[in-house]
């Protein structure tokens, strides 16, 4: 008999990487001739970043930063194995992976069989090493759902929500990284993870998907930094998406966990904050919404404000909102991890049946 199970975590690369590396995303950012020379000084930063930063000097921040992630991660498993599901649904982000100039649909269901994906060898980022020491070319097998894929779809475009649908992956690396990363974390101890997971594409990086290469091509010269993308979904269409998904499923043979991985705020999308440190203010009005049990108030949350937050990633976390609203459920915080240095903000968040 159906029942769901609602989760919110982070796909955070950092976490992946070794500690040493964890905070090159500022490092990136520093190197950028788009930042002022004035800001590169760190006592031109907010005292937050300026202490975190510090604290770093011998990797200890990061090795805090994963304690908390990880332990975030441990938490959610848990609750994942003792739920036992049929399918895990996963709504991520595509960082110009699977989708490019070609196509960028607002929504993607995939209905897969199994896919074979190489996390640890993308470009730019193999030769850093890994969290778990592994090579860089290592195979992750992941299980599809085609049958639940293919069902939710034609379920979603039958109630006037036209998803678009595919039953295999165009990324030359499997699984585009929002996806494996959760799995992949979601498994941090290397127990194996026999779920199979239908992943739901969102078109977080809307205006920045291009233009960006869904990242940081504004900030190393690979992109047009003038160049704008058509926006993505709005957050209010992502939430009723979202509701749709929960209706649906609530009227199916099975089990299922859905699940919303991302981090908040990203300092590398955050233009008014020279794309050094996330906006921790808007990421901290979102999580008083979401710990009051508020969160339906994100149905209302507009692009602009989104993109100015550097929240593009947050619609993914919307979409999981629409369906938890859409079952009355309860939010219970398992963490939030705040943190100036270290790209964003991170939420571990579960809704019980
Ligand atoms: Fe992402």
């Amino acid at each position: 008999m159906a029942e769901i199970l609602g989760i919110g975590v982070t796909h955070f690369p950092g976490l992946m990487m070794p500690d040493a590396y964890m905070s090159s995303f500022l490092t990136r950012t520093l190197a950028s001739e788009r930042v002022p020379a004035a800001l590169k000084d760190p006592k031109a930063w907010p005292e937050a970043l300026q202490r975190e930063f510090e604290a770093n000097k011998d990797n200890g921040a990061a090795a805090e930063h994963r304690r908390r992630l990880v332990g975030g991660f441990r938490a959610a498993r848990q609750a994942l194995d003792a739920f036992a599901p049929d399918f895990v649904l996963i709504w991520g982000d595509d960082q110009y992976e699977n989708f490019r100039e070609d196509g960028v649909p607002s929504f993607c269901v995939f209905a897969l069989d199994e896919v074979d994906c190489r996390p640890f060898a993308r470009p730019g980022r193999s030769q850093l090493g890994n969290a778990w020491g592994l090579a860089a070319d290592t195979v992750v097998k992941v299980k599809g759902h085609r049958t639940a894929g293919g069902w939710l779809a034609a379920q979603l475009i039958k109630g006037d929500y036209d998803v678009s649908y595919a039953y295999r992956m165009r990324h030359e690396l499997g699984l585009p990284h929002a996806f494996i990363n959760t799995i992949l974390f979601l498994d941090y101890d290397r127990r194996g993870f026999p779920y199979p997971v239908v992943p739901f594409h969102v078109n977080c990086y809307g205006s920045s998907v291009i233009a960006k290469r869904g990242s940081s091509a504004h900030l190393t010269g690979e992109g047009d930094p003038n160049a704008i993308d058509p926006p993505g979904p709005n957050p209010g269409r992502c939430f009723d998406v979202g509701a749709a998904v929960a209706r649906a499923l609530a009227q199916s043979p099975w089990r299922v966990a859905l699940i919303a991985s991302s981090s908040w705020s990203h300092a590398f999308l955050t233009a008014k904050h020279h794309w050094i440190y996330p906006d921790v203010d808007s990421d901290r009005a979102r999580f008083d919404e979401l710990a009051s049990g508020n969160f339906a108030r994100w149905r209302n949350l507009t692009t602009e404000q989104i993109e100015d937050a550097g929240q593009q990633e947050f619609l993914n976390w919307v979409c999981l909102a629409g369906a938890m609203d859409a079952l009355g459920r309860k939010p219970e915080i398992i963490d939030y991890v705040e943190s100036y240095l270290f790209n964003s903000d991170k939420c571990f968040a579960l809704f019980r049946p």
